[in-house]
């Protein structure tokens, strides 16, 4: 198509999604194929909106974030995926991105799922390069792993794969709509380590094997547990997910937990009790718990002394104009 009669801008909106079954390592860094299989829910509240525009005076990838120009690190790091899509995909002119994150930044949320699923997305459309959503799950995962599943709403799950086109998100088709994640905000302060490097480290350490032999282990009897709506079991496996996850990040002498998180996970020890509530924790401080809507009021409740995010089940990463 003549560059001509391309799209000029496309505005596109994808939301986070929460790991149940924790993506930590990569076999391949630059393409970002992981070692094993995860399972996420993407949530409403929490989403990045992104437009794109296709401008001929531009000499580079611009991106802007939240209104202003990225910091350097970020815009490289976008300008590093642009040049990768550019070899693995027929796209030719450069870019200027605008992100808006209705997500604390880089505090272990993963804003960078979002954003990159909602550039994946816009980039379809701008350069009609007409892909399907594993096609779209492919180009998100470019830019971020986990973005590779916000490409979905509800359940997806990222398929390791051993090569680029092999290593998608697909939807996990579930009628479970009653599950929400109360997001406990700690800190909203960008981390010191990048999940990357955090990563780098990790694949290196003996016990790095452990990790992925128990998270494939876990692939099975989580889909059963989403399966049969059991709360129980998808919580227990989600907790063992995101322990095991933060034991092999610790042995890399870097810790995402701040005091404060501590202190809380102590504290759902006592309110944990009487009904459904379970804990996942990802690249940063902040806690994610998991309930159903029945028990939101008596979370929130509860942790009164925290600021609190209610998120429901999120859809799918859409075209806006
Ligand atoms: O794709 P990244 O670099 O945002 O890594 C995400 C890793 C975790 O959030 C900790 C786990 C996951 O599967 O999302």
């Amino acid at each position: 198509m003549d560059h001509e009669n391309r799209l000029i801008s496309v505005s596109t909106r994808a939301n986070v999604n929460i790991a149940l079954l924790k993506y930590w390592g990569k076999r391949d860094e630059e393409l970002k194929i992981p070692y094993q299989t995860s399972i996420a829910l993407t949530l409403d509240n929490l989403y990045t909106d992104t437009t794109i525009m296709l401008d001929s005076s531009l000499s580079t990838d611009e991106l802007f974030l939240n209104g202003s120009r990225a910091e350097h690190s970020d815009e490289v790091t976008f300008q590093k995926y642009m040049y990768l899509v550019r070899k693995l995909y027929p796209i030719k002119g450069f870019v200027r991105v605008e992100s808006s994150n209705h997500v604390p930044t880089a505090a272990g949320l993963a804003s960078s799922a979002s954003a990159y699923a909602s550039i994946a997305l816009a980039l379809n459309e701008v350069f009609n390069l007409k892909l399907d959503q594993k096609g779209l799950s492919v180009l998100a995962r470019l830019g971020s792993g986990s973005a590779a599943r916000s490409i979905y709403g509800g359940f997806s799950m990222w398929h390791h794969g051993d090569h680029h086109a092999e290593s998608f998100a697909t939807s996990i088709e579930s009628d479970w709509d009653d599950l929400v994640f109360v997001v406990v905000l700690l800190s909203d302060k960008k981390k010191q380590v990048s999940s990357r490097e955090a990563m780098k480290k990790s694949v290196e350490l003996a016990s790095y094997n452990h990790f992925v032999s128990t998270s494939r282990a876990m692939v099975e009897p989580m889909l059963e547990a989403i399966k049969t709506k059991n709360i129980h079991a998808l919580g227990a496996l989600m907790e063992k997910s995101s322990d095991l996850l933060h034991q092999t990040i610790r042995e890399t002498g870097i810790d995402f937990y701040l005091p404060q998180t501590y202190k809380l996970l102590e504290e759902l020890k006592t309110i944990k009790c009487d009904f459904p509530l379970f804990y996942t924790i990802d690249a940063g401080p902040n806690v994610k718990l998991l309930t159903t809507r029945d028990n939101v009021e008596r979370v929130v409740g509860r942790l009164s002394a925290y600021k609190t995010l209610v998120c429901g089940i999120g859809k799918e990463a859409y075209v806006r104009s």
